[in-house]
């Protein structure tokens, strides 16, 4: 039988022909590349976790199979900007440190800094509501809306890897 065809991304801007075995998305760039910025989670688009930017749009890597992004740009938290110059989001969260064990945070990152691409300016409902998919276990969320909502008032627009749990949450 034949080896299925290798799937080709962009992911932060490189292109990479990623082997396809009918697995998901988070499993290439966790296993594949190495991204373990994205979180592995409930691992059924429940927690928000696995979150990382298909074509600029928040999307669970968990269940997006690989095949559905072929030749789509995928933006991972490592891409999103790097340590000596993060995003402007990722430096909004690394300065409240609102998050308590973070490993929700990097999800959380992603989903906000879309909305700041957009320009977009919600109020703390629509915040809220915009994150209601992204699970916090510690319980913070109403300390991660204040970062978010700072963070969206900071600014900052798409893809500038800076992981801001500073390594906190291993896996
Ligand atoms: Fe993907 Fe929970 S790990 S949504």
């Amino acid at each position: 039988m034949s080896e299925p065809a290798p799937v080709s991304v962009e992911v932060n801007g490189d292109r990479h022909l990623l082997a396809d075995d009918g697995g998901m998305l988070l499993t290439a760039l966790r296993d594949e590349l190495g991204l373990r910025g994205t979180r592995a989670g409930c691992g059924v688009g429940e927690c928000g976790a696995c979150t990382v930017h298909v074509d600029g749009r928040p999307t669970t890597s968990c269940d997006t199979p690989l095949a559905a992004v072929a030749d789509r740009r995928v933006t991972t938290p490592e891409g999103l900007g790097t340590p000596d110059a993060p995003h402007a989001v990722q430096e909004a969260f690394l300065s409240l440190q609102a998050a308590q064990c973070g490993y929700c945070v990097n999800g959380v990152i992603m989903t906000v800094a879309a909305l700041a691409a957009e320009g977009a300016e919600p109020d703390d409902a629509e915040l809220a509501a915009a994150l209601d998919a992204h699970l916090c276990r510690c319980g913070t969320h109403p300390r991660l809306l204040q970062d978010a909502q700072q963070a969206l008032q900071a600014g900052g627009g798409e893809e500038g890897g800076a992981d801001p749990t500073g390594g906190r949450a291993g896996g």
